[in-house]
């Protein structure tokens, strides 16, 4: 259970297991994105599919839940900002996987988790290797917001860690260490 002084293993868990995965999967998304290293998309693909379970676990928590209570008294506008960061990262962590499969999917590349075919490729058969798009409208949706919604979290994220740095360092208040379960 969550407290005003103490967050519960679950909210611990959950914080830390997606936070680590997403950092993760954003730096091999651009890099993969960027150097063109199709290997590296399955392993992409298929732990971003995980993560989402993850990720669908956490939202269910919060809903349930709410938000933890801030550990002091802070001005309006600090809270409020707090409050749409986390709802910014909330939706945020939805939206890649969603996004991410909308756009390997319709794109006709399909995707799966380690060999497992959730959708499959629709393979040419007058041009072997390349694909046809199930729905070019979709796939192209699907593409540019997880390359706008993933490099706007870059910028969320950073904003994010400078935030609990903030709370540690200048503030000196236990918002970090009550994260980390001290
Ligand atoms: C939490 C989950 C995820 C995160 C944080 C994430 C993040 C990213 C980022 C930052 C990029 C680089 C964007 C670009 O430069 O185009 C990328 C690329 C990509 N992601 Fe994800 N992703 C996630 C899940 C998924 C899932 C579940 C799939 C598909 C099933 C997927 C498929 C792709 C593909 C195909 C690309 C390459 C796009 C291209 O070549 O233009 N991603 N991802
Ligand atoms: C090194 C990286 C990170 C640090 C140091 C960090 C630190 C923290 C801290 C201290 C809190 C508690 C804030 C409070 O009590 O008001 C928090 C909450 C939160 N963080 Fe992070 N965080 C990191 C990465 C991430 C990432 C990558 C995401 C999502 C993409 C994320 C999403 C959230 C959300 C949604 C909350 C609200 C509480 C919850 O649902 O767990 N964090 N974070």
């Amino acid at each position: 259970m969550d407290t005003q002084s103490h967050l519960g293993l679950t909210s611990r868990s959950l914080h830390w297991s997606i936070a680590i995965g997403f950092i993760a999967l954003s730096l091999i998304g651009i890099y993969m994105a960027n150097t063109e290293t199709f290997s590296l998309y399955p392993i992409h693909k298929s732990t971003g599919i995980i993560l989402f379970v993850v990720i669908l676990l956490r939202v269910c928590w919060r809903l349930k839940q709410g938000w933890p209570a801030p550990v002091g008294q802070y001005q309006k506008i600090e809270q409020l900002l707090a409050k749409l960061t986390h709802w910014i990262l909330l939706l945020g962590t939805l939206a890649m996987p969603i996004t991410g499969m909308l756009y390997s999917g319709m794109s006709g590349h399909g995707f799966g988790i380690f060999g497992l075919t959730l959708v499959k490729s629709n393979d040419d058969p007058e041009q072997p290797g390349e694909v046809i798009p199930y729905n070019e409208l979709l796939s192209a949706i699907g593409e540019q917001s997880h390359e706008i919604i993933g490099y706007a979290l870059v910028v969320a994220i950073v904003l994010h860690i400078v935030g609990a740095c903030k709370h540690h360092l200048l503030d000196k208040d236990r918002t970090l260490l009550r994260m980390l379960g001290k």
